[in-house]
């Protein structure tokens, strides 16, 4: 086995993985493994579209809307610097909570020469997964609370982000300016009102130091149709386990049209 495909299979099998990854026989230990749900879950196909993927993380779902959907480009968006910092807003006072948390999720520190075989610089798997499948995804640093210095796409998506943030409304409006046709976004720990008749607009606050809101699906509808999208509509809800404990977390996702 030659240098560079060793390197791969070590950081596939051994590095640490927001999400599970197939590369030839090999699959990648991830926190969430959508690998048998990903196709379930009624994206539209996304043929000749462009696609800014905010909060891209490993970039799992880039892969897939060039892989499967077949878009034409997806530019990743994400503040993960990559250098063991904290990625998600936090309280100040849980700063340092965090930051020994995050440390511990860079693999660079174990896995350098692996990288460097690879000509990275760091641990970014948006970049290790550009290199392995050579698609057309482009990762660029930014947050969702400044898209301005990105172009419209055709189709902005957000998965997993908006319960992290203190601030919703500015993310999502910020992903409606950069949509040309539709946004998808999906949230995790939705929640339905368990009174339907009295579907109100919820949001739950945690009580945790990062990671703040729960919300209704009434919530982010209302949220999407506030902002001027035209039509809201819900493409699923699904459970998926988080692969280290017995507990499966609920999720949806939602469309959004200009
Ligand atoms: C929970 S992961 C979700 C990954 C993937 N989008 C998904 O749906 O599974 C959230 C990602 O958002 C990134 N992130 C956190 N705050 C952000 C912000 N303000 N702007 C852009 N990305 C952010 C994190 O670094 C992380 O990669």
């Amino acid at each position: 086995m030659d240098i560079k495909t060793n390197s791969i299979n070590n950081i596939i099998e051994n590095g640490q993985w927001y999400h599970t990854i197939l590369y030839q026989d090999k699959k990648s230990k991830g926190t969430f493994d959508y690998t048998d749900l990903i196709d379930k879950l009624n994206f539209p196909n996304m043929q000749n579209k462009t696609i800014l993927d905010v909060g891209c993380s490993d970039g799992f779902f880039s892969y897939y809307f060039l892989s499967k959907l077949n878009a034409n480009e997806v530019t990743g968006v994400d503040i993960n610097k990559y250098d063991g910092s904290v990625s998600f807003e936090v309280l100040n006072s849980f700063q340092d909570k965090y930051k020994d948390k995050y440390q511990d999720h860079d693999d660079f520190v174990n896995l350098e020469e692996d990288y460097k075989n690879l000509g990275l610089i760091n641990s970014n798997k948006y970049l290790f997964m550009k290199k392995i499948f050579d698609l057309n995804m482009n990762y660029k640093f930014g947050s969702v609370y400044d898209l301005s210095k990105f172009n419209m796409h055709d189709v902005t998506f957000c998965g997993s982000l908006l319960e992290h943030l203190r601030d919703p409304i500015t993310a999502l409006e910020q992903l409606y300016f950069k949509t040309k046709d539709y946004c998808i976004v999906d949230i995790s720990n939705s929640f339905r009102n368990p009174i339907p008749f009295l579907d109100k607009p919820y949001l739950k606050y945690t009580g945790a130091g990062g990671n703040f809101y729960h919300y209704s699906d009434k919530a982010i509808e209302l949220m999407l149709q506030t902002i001027g999208f035209n039509r809201v509509e819900t493409l699923n809800r699904y459970k998926i386990p988080i692969q280290k404990y017995n507990y499966k977390i609920q999720h949806t996702t939602f469309i959004a049209y200009k």
